[in-house]
């Protein structure tokens, strides 16, 4: 019988070279003539391990890594494929430290399965969770959805359980289900991730969802910049249809469900999800005006889910599991798990599925280890461009919606990115200004402008220019982007400014530039 060797087609662990370690493993396992099958899982997200090499031993499955192409012939040298010792040796994959202290419930088969093997999937719990759903009626399972607590992951936080309801009530001839896939936030892979290592996680939870509220057709939106995420997605979708899962009669319930994949536009703000459905009509990305909500009237005006990655993909395990089980995790009105990605100037950046509660010391020392530069962690953003920056001293502040609230943050996807003491946080704020110049969809007066001369009012701060009236000019133009933009682009933005400004005022008071006139008046 071959050996089993996992080598990931994660894109993440394909930029450290794991396409190239896939080959070098096949071509020397021939040259010494030595059985041997290579799947190609997702990864485990632990990314200074990657690319990770696992076998599957006497002793169960054995991790090596990060491993290059100059490794790969120590390894067989080393008898790796009967876990032989090797400097490169992880032990047990499951023991590693960085994995064994997490709460795996919507990650556990990512890294472990072959991610478009229906068999693979279903051996390891898959389908479990939409076989229940089948044998209930659909307000059962808006029940079970509800009482699990689970709240929208893409940023907003809405009960999941309340939106489907919304939908589930309305009279329709056609509904959908869509797929926020979007994932423009900086420092997130989650949905990446999740999407090429257990695709079919997120297959089930749009069918369950689609079976709940009598949607009989699914989009998955996708970030335009996720290729490999795409072809596998698509590839799940194939095996799913050909073996009963999706179709005209789902496992043999009679119910329909379709699903497919559309390539997103490339534009941030194509993620709000009034502009996701303008772009799934085939229209430029802008934001739609509310209401009608889209559960009401969404896309091609039908009633309409839209749900991020994340949110879907926790379906199966409650319907799997129950409400109870999933509710049982977590803190407060914070239920469940959330998986954080961990990135920016940390030593090991990645993906940490913890029930929420855990706090942000935890995440970035005990499992970041600290910043890559070895220079203090002076300040991190969660939740993406429009998050706020929060200080070292507040790293004791748990990670969950409340608790994060209650100090002027929010945790958006649940990105993490770190910066050490070398960061200029004036420049921060510049560039949140200018990202939201850049991606404003243009539609309302406070984003399309106010950014603009947010970044001109940055650019005379930067340079020492009337910093008190600049300044104060500032923070009032943050209250009117706050209040009075359309959606979250615009009405965000001030969040990294304002915090910015709140704990890092030295970083706003500037010298002069050479040359610069700072005479009073001056603007
Ligand atoms: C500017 C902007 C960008 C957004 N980008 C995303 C995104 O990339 N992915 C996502 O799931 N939600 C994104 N959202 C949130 C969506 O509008 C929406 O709340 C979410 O898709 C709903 O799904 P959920 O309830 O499962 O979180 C964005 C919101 C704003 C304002
Ligand atoms: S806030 Fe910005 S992105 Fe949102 S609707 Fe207004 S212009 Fe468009």
């Amino acid at each position: 019988m071959s050996t089993v060797v996992y080598i990931p087609r994660d894109a993440g662990a394909l930029s450290l070279g794991a396409e190239l370690v896939a080959t070098a493993v096949i071509t020397e396992a021939k040259k010494r003539n030595l059985g041997l099958r290579v799947i190609r899982n997702g990864s485990r997200g632990i990314y200074s391990l990657e690319p990770l090499v696992e076998v599957q031993t006497a002793n169960g499955r054995l991790a090596y890594g990060p491993v290059t192409v100059a490794d790969v012939a120590s390894l067989f040298d080393a008898n790796f494929l009967t876990g032989g010792a090797h400097r490169l040796s992880q032990g047990p994959s499951e023991e590693i430290p960085y994995l064994k202290s997490q709460q795996r419930l919507t990650f556990e088969r990512v890294g472990v399965i072959d991610p478009t093997d229906i068999a693979d999937y279903v051996a390891h719990g898959g389908y479990r969770g939409l076989r229940n759903a089948l044998a209930l009626e659909p307000v059962a399972i808006v029940q079970a959805v509800l009482e699990s607590g689970l709240r929208g992951r893409g940023g907003a936080a809405f009960p999941t359980g309340i939106k489907w309801k919304t939908t589930a009530d309305q009279a329709a001839d056609q509904k959908y289900v869509t797929c926020n896939a979007d994932e423009g936030d900086s420092g997130t892979f989650a949905d990446r991730m999740l999407m090429e290592g257990d695709p079919l996680m997120l297959v089930e939870g749009m069918t369950i969802a689609g079976v709940a509220v009598g949607a009989t057709q699914g989009f998955v939106y996708l970030r335009a910049e996720y290729p490999h995420a795409q072809k596998i997605l698509n590839e799940a979708i194939a095996s799913a249809y050909r073996m009963g899962y999706l179709g005209n009669d789902v496992l043999g319930s009679g119910k329909r469900f379709d699903l497919e994949v559309r390539m997103g536009a490339g534009a941030y703000i194509c993620g709000e999800e009034t502009s996701m459905l303008e772009s799934l009509e085939g229209r430029r990305g802008e934001v739609r005006v509310r209401p009608p909500l889209p559960a009401i009237k969404g896309l091609f005006g039908k009633p309409t889910i839209v749900n991020n990655v994340i949110s879907l993909a926790s379906v199966p395990v409650i319907l799997d599991k129950g409400a109870e089980f999933y509710k049982s995790f977590g803190t407060g009105k914070s239920r469940g798990t959330l998986p954080i990605q961990l990135a920016g100037n940390v030593k090991n950046g990645g993906l940490i599925e913890r029930a929420f509660g855990v706090t942000l010391k935890e995440l970035l020392y005990d499992y970041g280890g600290g910043s890559a530069s070895g220079r203090p962690i002076r300040a991190v953003q969660v939740g993406g461009p429009l998050g706020a920056y929060i200080p070292a001293g507040q790293f004791d502040t748990p990670v969950d919606y409340e608790a994060l609230s209650g100090i002027g943050a929010l945790l958006g996807h649940g990105g993490i990115v770190a910066f050490d003491d070398t960061v200029d946080m004036a420049v921060m704020a510049r560039y949140a200004m200018e990202f939201c110049a850049i991606e404003s969809c243009g539609k309302c007066t406070p984003c399309r402008i106010g950014s603009t001369r947010g970044v001109e009012i940055l650019d005379k701060i930067l340079q020492g220019v009337a910093t008190d009236q600049n300044v104060a000019l500032l923070e009032e133009l943050c209250e009117t982007m706050l209040n009075g933009s359309l959606c979250g682009l615009g009405g965000m933005t001030p969040f990294p400014v304002q915090s910015a400004l709140k704990y890092f005022p030295e970083d706003f008071r500037r010298a002069p530039a050479k040359g610069t006139r700072t005479a009073q008046g001056m603007r």
